[in-house]
């Protein structure tokens, strides 16, 4: 599967965000990552669809929205409509509201024609996505506890994708291995060979001083 680099606008000028977004195509992002934030299910609140739509007009790039919200259900609609590419909900915001939460918003997802994505935190083990696979574009692992930017990558988590890429194998279907949080150019080399082919990564790109060697480092290229 194809590697790709999603930067995570957590880490921008959120008061210059248009620009921020095109700098990152500009610089060979492969997807624009956006950590939704509710004040509830994380401490922190960032943005929602609103801002989405407004990234929207100032990049063709395929729009990753992470939510770490509360009740996802009710945002699908407004994410679909400011054009998000890809939607994905928190396993621990899901299955405390009841069992057939999470299939009802994977299939919610899939039906305004966006690709669905089920993430796990730190905390919680990777089998619990195994009964959901067969609905699944991709999931994405934690690799710091969600809320922060800039926080140190949990080695653990190198154990759960290659986990995770085994059980994906036995489906025989394509699901990407999105990982985020504490990626660096150093790091990421371990987190590639275990299994993972989308790399979210905020502090790393946005502190870089050359943004478009550290993108294609991010992806696995030798440069
Ligand atoms: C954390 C967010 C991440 C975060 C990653 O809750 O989901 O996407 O922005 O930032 P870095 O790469 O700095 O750890
Ligand atoms: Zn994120």
């Amino acid at each position: 599967m194809r590697n790709m680099v999603a930067p995570s606008i957590l880490s921008a000028d959120f008061s210059r965000m248009g620009e921020e977004v095109e700098m990152l195509e500009y610089c060979g992002a492969d997807l624009i990552h956006c950590d939704v934030m509710d004040g509830s299910f994380v401490n922190p609140i960032t943005f929602g669809s609103q801002m989405v739509k407004e990234i929207r007009k100032r990049t063709k790039l395929p729009l990753d929205v992470h939510l770490m919200i509360e009740h996802p259900q009710t945002q699908i609609e407004n994410f679909a409509r400011a054009g998000a590419n890809t939607v994905t909900v928190h396993y621990e915001a899901c299955y405390r509201i009841r069992k057939q939460y999470i299939k009802d918003t994977l299939y919610m997802i899939r039906a305004k024609g966006m690709r669905c994505g089920l993430v796990v935190n730190p905390s919680t083990p990777v089998e619990v996505v195994k009964p959901y696979l067969p609905l699944l574009d991709q999931v994405l692992l934690m690799s710091v506890v969600p809320g922060y930017g800039g926080k140190l990558f949990i080695p653990e988590t190198l154990d759960k994708i290659r986990r995770l890429r085994s059980y994906i194998l036995e489906t025989g279907k394509e699901i990407d291995i999105e990982v985020d949080g504490g990626i660096t150019e150093s790091n990421v080399h371990s987190v590639l060979e275990a299994g993972a082919n989308i790399i979210v990564a905020g502090s790393t790109v946005f502190n870089s001083p050359d943004k478009v060697v550290t993108i294609k480092r991010l992806r696995g290229e030798n440069i």
